[in-house]
Parts: structure tokens; sequence; C-alpha cells
């Protein structure tokens, strides 16, 4: 009953790429493994719309996400994975929170503040393209949070400013109408790694220098090859610690094979055969979810099913609360 709960978004924007799933996917799955611990998991497509406006896009990304996850074996009998839009009590909730959340908190928002700075350094007005979605956003996502009264949010560190506005929000929220929502804490992982792209920088989809997690065998090894390194020629020494070929290798390997990598380095191994190296260690751990991603990705019905049942699993949770908090607010039942 009082197991810890812990639960994080994803927003329903792009395809998994290497860097999503070392970075947070592959923490979360083995986190929920923990029976001390219960999770939630959850597709944030309400937040995708903030960002993106074609349909066609959300659902692609919604339909991969989701197959992602269950291609890499989260266990949904044991973690809770929904969509987001098949829990309304999370929407309902935002608007009531809307009515306890102080403008000004808002007008603070790192998301929001970069949008009305890049208008005025571009000579735009202040709020040129800013939809009341982005204004907002904190928000959704403390709503996202406080429904389920989860204590521990893994999330990256650009995240944790909105962690302090749901606890922001719930403490206001106590405080007008009496002590109903726990305060939830982000929780920023340092041990994992932020990978580089094939640029070198982080990677990351607005960058466009992404590796798919599941691309075909083929497109991955050209990928791999396309990972940017120096001119240094074979049998040079080379130096591990500036190479985005041995930091994802770091990130998939284990401390015996990451110690062969660097002795492989100083060694001068050529940068043709760290990359083949280097695509056969991912391959091999991506290999085998690749084709049950593959079946999934063929079979939306059961992606479907899956998350329908986990949005049943979340409504039970937030029902009771939700009704908790009409009540506190006064929106209830004359009789
Ligand atoms: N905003 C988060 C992101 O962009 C995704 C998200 C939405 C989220 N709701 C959440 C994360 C609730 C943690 C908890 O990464």
């Amino acid at each position: 009953m009082n197991k810890h709960r812990v639960l994080t978004g994803i927003t329903t924007t792009g395809t998994p790429h290497l860097g999503n799933y070392v970075g947070a996917i592959r923490p979360a799955i083995e986190a929920s493994r923990d029976r001390a611990v219960d999770s939630f998991y959850f597709l944030a497509d309400y937040h995708a719309l903030i960002k993106c406006q074609d349909p066609e896009q959300v659902r692609r990304s919604t339909r991969e996400i989701a197959a992602t996850w269950l291609a890499l074996g989260l266990d949904t009998d044991v973690a809770t994975f929904y969509r987001q839009s098949d829990v309304p009590e999370i929407t309902e909730l935002t608007w009531i929170l809307t009515c306890v959340t102080a403008k000004g908190l808002m007008n603070r928002a790192h998301a929001y503040k970069d949008a009305v700075q890049k208008n005025l350094d571009a000579g735009e007005d202040a709020d040129f393209a800013i939809t009341m979605g982005l204004f907002s956003y904190p928000i959704l996502m403390a709503a996202d949070i406080l429904m389920f009264n989860a204590h521990k949010v893994p999330v990256g560190r650009d995240q944790i400013q909105h962690l302090e506005m749901a606890r922001d929000i719930a403490q206001r929220f106590n405080h007008i109408y009496g002590e109903t929502f726990a305060l939830p804490e982000a929780v920023v992982d340092d041990n994992v790694a932020v990978l580089q792209g094939l640029d070198g920088r982080k990677m990351s989809k607005s960058y466009g220098n992404t590796i798919p997690l599941f691309s075909a065998e083929k497109a991955l090894q050209k990928l791999i090859n396309k990972i940017k390194t120096n001119l240094l020629e074979p049998g040079q020494p080379k130096d591990p610690d500036d190479s985005t070929v041995f930091q994802i290798w770091r990130a998939f390997a284990t401390p015996e094979q990451t110690a062969y990598m660097r002795e492989q380095f100083a060694a001068g191994i050529g940068w043709g055969q760290a990359k083949k190296e280097l695509f056969e260690l991912v391959n091999a751990e991506v290999g085998a979810a690749r084709a049950r991603y593959e079946e999934l990705m063929a079979n939306p019905a059961h992606i479907e099913a899956v998350l329908k049942k986990g949005a049943e699993k979340a409504r039970a949770e937030a029902a009771p609360l939700l009704a908790r908090v009409r009540n506190a607010v006064g929106i209830a039942r004359l009789d």
C-alpha cells in the first residue's frame, strides 16, 4: 500500500533514439522491476500538442513510443503504463489547478521565457506564436504528477523547474483547501549518460543528430559509421574521453568491455574498426527487442489494448482523488 510512487511522462513527438534509451527508458524499465516501488509511466500526448501540430506525427510517435517500451520488456502487469489522454481526470484536474496557480509563477518558466527572449531578439512582438498551451504547460505537468500523488519523478535537468512548480501548486492548493496532495520531488540521475549524437552535440531530435533505437540493422550500421571523428589514422593513439564513439560504447558496455576499448584507443584502433565493434555491441543489446518492436508496430490493436488496460488501472487511482478534489473546491452534489 505504502509503496514508493515513481512517475514519469514521455512527450509523444519523436522517434525514440539511443539517447532516450540510455538516458530514460532503460533506467525506468529497470527501476520498475523493483517491487518496493509503484511505477507510473505514461505517454504525454496532450503535452505533444504544445510542440507539434502535425496530427500524423503525434499519432506515429505515440505508437512508436508505446511499442518501444513494450518491446524492451516493460511489465505492464507491474507498472501502470497509460496514455495521458485516456485519463480525463488529469485534464479536469488541470483546470482546477489552473485556478490556484499564480500567473507570475508561469511567467518565470524557462521554456516560456526562452520563447519570449527569442521573439525579442528577432525584433518580434514578445507574444509572437506563443500559445496558452506553452504558457500553461507546467500546470498540465503538475496535474500529471499530483493526480497520482507521486513521490519521485525521474526527469532530465531541464525539467527540475517544472517539478518545483508542481510542488508550489500543490502547496497552494493544500493551503487553500486543506491537505490533499503529496509534494513530489525531481530525481535527476547524474550517473546515466547523456549521449552525444552524430555531430558530437547532445543527441536530440531538435539537432537532427540522432540514431533511432530500432533502426534496421543496415541503417544502424550506416548511422554509426557517420559518427563524427577526428582525422587520426589507424595506429595513432586516440583519446577515448574526447570521442563520441567511445562515449556510446561505454553506455552499452560492461566495465570490462569499457576497459578493453580504452586500451584499444590507446593502441591506435582505427575509426572504422572501432565503429564496427560499436555497431556489434549496440546491435547485440537491441537486436532481440527490435524484432518484438517490429511485431508490435504491425499490431496496433494489441498496443491499443495494453494502453486501455493501463488507463483503467490509472483511472481507478485517479477517480477517487479527483472526487475528493472536486468536493474540496465546492464542485459537489447539492443533496
Ligand atoms: N515535460 C516532460 C518532458 O518534456 C514530459 C512530461 C509530461 C513529464 N508530464 C510529465 C515528466 C510528468 C514527468 C512527469 O520531458
